[in-house]
């Protein structure tokens, strides 16, 4: 059953003149794992905050289990764990310790608590620096130990803000074999914030693509991509006319791959990638083009139109494309 947990609505929040959040709307089902993408300043962290009970929304409702969260503290405290994007809490205690201290604040009893302490502690990659005070750790360790503290307990909902960022890639990718795995085993229900696009895609259930404090876009990733139907992505290398090699990125459409493939025959491509759109290409698509996208084109001429100049290549050669001669002189036979 798609049990409502949380249910968000109409909820707006200003700092200043400025609207960070601008009535948002939307649930979150039970077991399901979200993910909230977005550029920097988009109202995330805001959002999320107010999710966790820590600010106070200008207008708008969130309710927990359909009831306004302000107006049930116990039950949000019993039921949420929140990862705050940066946290200096508990900076004098030990990673042990700390861990400790959470696992009892949250019910354990003492042999409990020492046994979950071991366990987080293994679990979280954090055994090497079980004994060091919070205050010394790295940035990734830290980042470490709030997962390790936010999951401890096991509440039922987790509400993390960039659970990877500072992770080094192997332990991003265990964080987010982790998550999965809670989410998998206990029917955790997690909502989360990232930059981390293609790792996230993974494990989510449902994205949204959040800008200027909105929504641009919410749904699973497949219903997201359906909405961009059938683009693929030509990534290659090759040599440009000064000898150095430069990376090139087009999207085009399944039925404009060849075209676009055969004309690479009179170039000197060293590596090749042709793949489908992931969440991160829709994501800096939407974040990029605001809402509306290109409609898709169905014509190989009309894919010149579509080429999406590389931009860094272009920008700093400012060179001429040889795709766009190719599908000029294609267009002249017909
Ligand atoms: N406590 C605050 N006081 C004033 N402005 C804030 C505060 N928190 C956030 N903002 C502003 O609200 C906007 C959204 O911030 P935030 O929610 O942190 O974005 P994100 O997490 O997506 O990067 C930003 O413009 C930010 O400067
Ligand atoms: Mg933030």
């Amino acid at each position: 059953m798609n049990e409502v947990l949380y249910s968000v609505r109409n909820l707006t929040k200003s700092y200043q003149k400025r609207v960070a959040n601008d009535g948002l709307s939307f649930d979150i089902v039970r077991s399901e794992i979200f993910g909230v993408l977005g550029d920097n300043g988009a109202g995330k962290s805001t959002l999320v905050r107010q999710m966790a009970g820590l600010t106070t929304p200008d207008s708008g409702s969130i309710e927990l289990f359909g009831r306004d969260i302000r107006r049930n503290l116990p039950q949000l405290r019993e039921t949420v764990s929140f990862m705050p994007q940066s946290s200096e809490a508990m900076n004098r205690l030990t990673v042990k310790e700390a861990i400790y201290y959470i696992s009892r604040l949250r019910g354990a009893g003492r042999a409990a608590a020492r046994a979950e302490t071991g366990s987080q502690i293994d679990a979280w990659n954090l055994s090497g620096s079980a004994a060091k005070e919070a205050v010394k750790l790295s940035g990734g360790q830290r980042r470490l130990l709030q997962l390790a503290i936010a999951t401890t307990g096991r509440l039922p909902v987790l509400l993390l803000d960039e659970p990877t960022n500072d992770l080094d890639p192997i332990n991003r990718e265990h964080v987010w074999d982790r998550l999965s795995a809670i989410n998998r085993e206990l029917g955790t229900t997690i909502f989360f914030i990232t930059h981390d696009a293609q790792e996230a895609e993974k494990i989510i259930d449902r994205v949204a693509i959040m800008r200027d404090g909105r929504f641009l876009a919410i749904g699973t990733p497949a219903e997201l991509k359906r909405a961009q139907e059938r683009h693929v992505k030509v990534e290659y290398r090759t040599r440009s006319a000064g000898g150095e090699p430069v990376w090139k990125r087009y999207t085009t459409t399944v039925d404009d791959l060849h075209g676009i493939v055969d004309s690479l025959a009179d170039e000197d491509v060293t590596d090749l990638l042709v793949r489908t759109e992931t969440i991160e290409d829709l994501y800096k698509d939407y974040v990029r083009n605001s809402a509306v996208r290109e409609p898709v084109v169905d014509s190989l001429p009309d894919a010149a139109a579509q080429l999406e100049m590389d931009v860094e290549t272009h920008a700093r050669h400012g060179d001429r494309d040889p795709r766009l001669d190719h599908l000029r002189a294609q267009r002249h036979l017909e």
